[in-house]
């Protein structure tokens, strides 16, 4: 009997797939010579997909995929997955919300401080020997009891919120509505909030809707010391303004685990001594990939054994 197959568009952990394996052929992408010609050749064996928010069905085997019924996206972002294209081919899609945003709110407190405080700076400034030759390190701006900024009050935004009043912040959101119960003072728009901000924190999903959600005009109301962060997707800034007005000083510091075109990173943005830069990397603790991984899989259990999927998302 032939097999259905598992196809892994992303890197995912060996371990978590092997309950899988009873099931499917798993195939890895990453190790096909020849992806399109394995899709042409046995992309109608392919069942289940798992993949990620920003690479989604790689285009070269989208339309081979006749018998796909589940994308599992890892990840709580699937901006990259085509829903309207899954609806119609009757193909179901789950994330794994949830289990990464504690993980994903840390880092963006993480970030904040470091770009507040110019933890990488300080650091740089001790390996290269400057202390000695040169002396104390600049003076920085304090974090505490500044203006937070949330774009985005979602299951990752209230966990921001909460970390950052933890350190005598105010806090701010804005987001499609004002949302009931809550204490943080609602912006209309980015724009008034950025007005208001010491520092922004971008916490919405990518996506057409929130594409340049953040652009020149946000920017300069956040201001010459206002700082930037974004955990969320590069789409949601615009990435050429943000560089404009960083080199003219129209911006303060911005703090990015999140870019256009990753891996890709302008250099202006890497050579700048006003931002600080991590590799895509908010939920990538130890703890939660295990959790997301395990996620993904039990979504995949239930749905070949015809259950209810925990974590749909249409
Ligand atoms: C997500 O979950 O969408 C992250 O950006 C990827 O880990």
């Amino acid at each position: 009997m032939i097999r259905p197959i598992l196809l892994v568009v992303t890197p995912f952990s060996q371990e978590a797939l092997e309950p899988l394996q009873e099931y499917f052929d798993i195939v890895q992408w990453q190790s096909l010579p020849a992806p399109e010609a394995f899709c042409a050749q046995h992309g109608s064996g392919v069942l289940v997909l798992i993949t990620n928010g920003m690479v989604g069905v790689p285009p070269p085997c989208r339309d081979t995929l006749a018998n796909l019924a589940l994308i599992a996206c890892n990840g709580v972002g699937y901006d990259a997955i085509d829903l309207g294209w899954a609806d119609a081919r009757g193909i179901r899609v789950i994330n794994t919300p949830d289990v990464l945003s504690a993980d994903v709110a840390d880092f963006a407190m993480a970030l904040a401080l470091a770009a507040f405080r110019r933890v990488p700076a300080a650091d740089r400034y001790v390996r290269e020997n400057k202390w000695r030759r040169q002396g104390a390190f600049t003076l920085t701006r304090r974090f505490w009891g500044s203006k937070v900024g949330i774009v985005g009050l979602g299951r990752i935004g209230h966990l921001i919120a909460r970390r950052a009043a933890a350190f005598d912040t105010q806090i701010g959101y804005t987001g499609r509505r004002q949302q009931d119960g809550v204490a943080y003072a609602y912006f209309p728009t980015v724009l008034a909030l950025a007005g208001w901000a010491d520092v922004l924190i971008v916490a919405t999903p990518g996506g057409a809707d929130t594409c340049h959600l953040v652009s020149r005009v946000e920017l300069e109301a956040l201001g010459p010391e206002g700082v930037l962060v974004n955990i969320a997707r590069g789409s949601v800034v615009n990435q050429l303004a943000l560089i404009d007005c960083l080199e003219s000083g129209q911006l303060g510091a911005a703090a990015l685990d999140v870019f256009d075109d990753e891996p890709q990173v302008p250099e202006a943005l890497a050579q700048s001594a006003s931002t600080v830069l991590s590799p895509h990397i908010a939920s990538a603790t130890v703890q939660t990939r295990q959790a997301m991984a395990a996620l993904v899989v039990d979504n995949i259990l239930r749905h070949i054994n015809g259950k209810c999927l925990i974590s749909p998302v249409n």
